[in-house]
C-alpha cells in the first residue's frame, strides 16, 4: 500500500504516482498495466500525451476497483476556452464515469481564469472530484485565489533537488495547496547523477531511488514515469528505507535552477 495524502476538499491520493508523458500509445497500455500489477494506484495523464485510450484500457483490463485508482488528466492550452468539450472529450477517452483530479496544464494568459472557472463547473456536475492547475508561479496563483469559488487542491511542477522549488513549495502549502512533482528524476537526466552514489550505495538503493524518496520525505506527490518493467518496479520499491538529515542536507545542497521541462516564470 501506497501512503496516502489528504487534499483539502477531503480526498486522498496515493503520494506516488505513475506518469505517462512520452509513453507512445503501443508502450503506454503495457507500461500502465505493469504499473497496476506492481501496485501503483495513481495515473497521471493529459490530452496532450496523446495516450488517454491507452491508460482507461490498461485501467479496465486491470480488474481493479474503479474507486481504488487515482486518475488525473490535463485541460491542453489550445483547449481552454472550449473547457467542458475538452473534458468531455478526455473522459469519453479515458472511457470513464468521472475522473479524480483535472487540471489546467499550464497558466495561458489570457485564458486561464475563464478555463478555471469553467472548470468549477465541470467539479460541481461530479464528474472530477477534484480540480486543480499545473506550472502556477505564486502571481498565477494570487490572481486566481482572488477570484476562484473553488481552491486548486494541487499546483503540478516541476522539482527535483536541483529544481527543489522552495519559494513556490512554501507559498502553496501555505494555502494548503499540495504540491504534484513531476519529474522528480530531472526527465531522467540525473538517474546516473555520482554525487548521489554514496547516499545510495549507504542505503543499498538506486540513485533513481534516492530521488524518489527525497521528494516523498519533502511531502510532496511524486510523479514518475517508466515504460520499462524492471524500472517500473524499482520505482515503486521506495517504501522500505528512510533517507537521514545528513543524506537529506547532501541533496538539498544541489539546488541550482534546472528545469528540464517548461518555465512559467515569464508568462504574464
Ligand atoms: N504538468 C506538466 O506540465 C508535466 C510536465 C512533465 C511531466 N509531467 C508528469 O510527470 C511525469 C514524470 O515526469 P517525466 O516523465 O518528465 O520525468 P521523470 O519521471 O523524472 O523521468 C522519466 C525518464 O527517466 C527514465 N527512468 C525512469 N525510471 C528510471 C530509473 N529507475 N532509472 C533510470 N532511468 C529511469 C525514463 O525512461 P524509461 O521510460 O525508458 O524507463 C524516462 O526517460 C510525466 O510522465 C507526466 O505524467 C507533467
Amino acid at each position: 500500500m501506497i501512503p496516502a495524502l489528504k487534499l483539502h476538499d477531503g480526498h486522498t491520493v496515493p503520494c506516488l504516482g505513475f506518469g505517462v508523458w512520452k509513453a507512445s500509445s503501443g508502450d503506454c497500455y503495457n507500461a500502465v498495466r505493469t504499473a497496476l500489477d506492481t501496485g501503483y494506484r495513481h495515473i497521471d495523464t493529459a490530452r496532450i500525451y496523446g495516450n488517454e485510450e491507452d491508460v482507461g484500457r490498461a485501467i479496465r483490463d486491470s480488474g481493479i476497483p474503479r474507486n481504488d485508482i487515482f486518475v488525473t488528466t490535463k485541460l491542453w492550452n489550445s483547449d481552454q476556452a472550449k473547457a467542458q468539450k475538452a473534458f468531455d472529450d478526455s473522459l469519453a477517452r479515458l472511457g470513464l464515469d468521472y475522473i479524480d483530479l483535472y487540471l489546467v496544464h499550464f497558466p495561458v494568459t489570457k485564458t486561464r481564469v475563464a478555463a478555471f472557472a469553467e472548470l468549477e463547473k465541470i467539479h460541481a456536475t461530479g464528474k472530477t472530484r477534484s480540480i486543480g492547475v499545473s506550472n502556477y508561479m505564486p502571481a498565477h496563483l494570487d490572481e486566481l485565489l482572488k477570484v476562484c469559488q473553488v481552491k486548486p487542491v494541487v499546483n503540478q511542477i516541476e522539482l527535483h533537488p536541483w529544481l527543489a522549488q522552495k519559494e513556490l513549495k512554501a507559498y502553496c502549502e501555505s494555502r494548503d495547496i499540495r504540491i504534484q512533482a513531476y519529474s522528480p528524476l530531472a526527465h531522467g537526466q540525473k538517474t546516473g547523477d555520482a554525487s548521489l552514489k554514496p547516499v545510495a550505495d549507504k542505503h543499498g538503493k538506486s540513485i533513481a531511488q534516492v530521488l524518489l524518496r527525497w521528494s516523498i520525505q519533502k511531502g510532496n506527490i511524486v510523479l514518475v514515469k517508466s515504460v520499462s518493467p524492471q524500472r517500473i518496479q524499482e520505482n515503486f520499491a521506495i517504501f522500505d528505507f528512510e533517507l537521514d538529515a545528513g543524506d537529506i542536507q547532501t541533496l538539498d545542497a544541489l539546488d541550482s535552477n534546472l528545469r528540464t521541462c517548461w518555465d512559467p516564470s515569464a508568462t504574464p
